[in-house]
């Protein structure tokens, strides 16, 4: 029912001051998550998802993002002449195919709902992904990724589709929580939203995670929305208003979800991607339970 989607918005133009000073000369999502930087990992969810053309809503600061996405063609000579396969191996995923990308800058970070205004004329008049690049899913075992899941039921339903996570009852006040109505084959009629409900008023325990995949007229009302919390455009009003004209779904994530936007979460994702990579897995393991092994002995000393 749903038409295809094949555009999908990064916003990636916050300042990630609850990572400071990590990120003062670095941006946010270019941080390393094990081995490689936080974006790539959602690129990679993106891609996998069948997007076929990613726009990063960009600030000041930020270039660093543009070249990692290019060819890096004097690296990349001296790894071919050296015979270093493997890392060549390596830096494939980070090449974006040739007009496969584009980069719009947002001038001041107004809030998640003028950045993705900023992304209106490269989207132009068809339904989006929106990935918000500090979060990292990893799905279970055999599970697919979540915007993959999303797609699925934006084909059976069409309109917008909202991917979800449970959070235990005493932190849901922190998040966007969604109320839920009729259950469907695949996901949710999403009844209402709440951002950041008051402690004990929560209308479930599914938060947004931060994946979306949104209709333009989201543009339209983005465009002239005031201010909300924060003095920011924040996007939850903008959906807010969208609920009024059009169909919200929502889809329970199966996996794990690591807020790398934050220093524990992204101490948890570090840890978690290397546990999860085949080829260190084993090394990550013996190297963590030493380090707590050696940090209990010192607490205790
Ligand atoms: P966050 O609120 O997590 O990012 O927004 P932030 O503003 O960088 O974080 P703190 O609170 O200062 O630590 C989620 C995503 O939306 C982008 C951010 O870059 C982040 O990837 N964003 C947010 C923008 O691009 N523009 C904005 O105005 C706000």
């Amino acid at each position: 029912m749903g038409a295809k989607i094949r555009k999908a918005i990064l916003p990636v133009a916050g300042f990630g001051t609850r990572v400071l000073p990590a990120t003062k000369a670095v941006p946010k999502e270019m941080l390393a998550v094990f081995d490689r930087p936080a974006i790539q990992y959602v690129v990679d969810e993106a891609r996998a998802a069948g997007i076929e053309h990613i726009v990063f809503v960009t600030g000041r600061n930020k270039s660093a993002i543009e070249d990692y996405f290019d060819v890096a063609y004097e690296l990349e000579e001296s790894l071919r002449q050296k015979n270093k396969t493997a890392q060549l191996e390596d830096l494939k995923p980070t090449r974006l195919e040739a007009g496969a990308a584009s980069f719009v800058r947002q001038q001041y970070p107004n809030g998640l709902g003028h950045a993705v205004w900023c992304a209106r004329d490269i989207i132009g008049d068809e339904p989006f992904a929106l990935l918000l690049p500090d979060m990292i899913m990893v799905p279970d075992s055999g599970a697919p990724g979540c915007l993959e899941a999303m797609m699925d039921v934006h084909a059976a339903h069409g309109g917008n589709v909202i991917g979800v996570s449970a959070v235990a009852p005493e932190f849901a006040h922190q998040y966007g929580i969604v109320a839920v109505g009729a259950k469907k084959t695949q996901g949710f009629e999403i009844a209402d939203m709440v951002e950041k409900p008051a402690i004990g008023t929560a209308p479930s325990n599914l938060y947004i995670n931060g994946r979306y995949i949104l209709q333009p007229q989201i543009f339209n009302i983005l465009e002239t929305q005031e201010r909300g919390a924060g003095g920011e455009i924040q996007l939850t009003d903008g959906m807010h208003k969208l609920m009024a004209q059009q169909t919200f779904h929502g889809v329970e994530f199966q996996g794990r979800v690591y807020d790398c936007g934050d220093k524990i979460g992204y101490l948890r994702a570090t840890a978690a991607l290397a546990l999860a990579n085949g080829g260190f897995s084993a090394d990550a393991r013996a190297a963590l339970a030493e380090e707590l092994a050696i940090a209990a002995a010192r607490a205790g000393s």
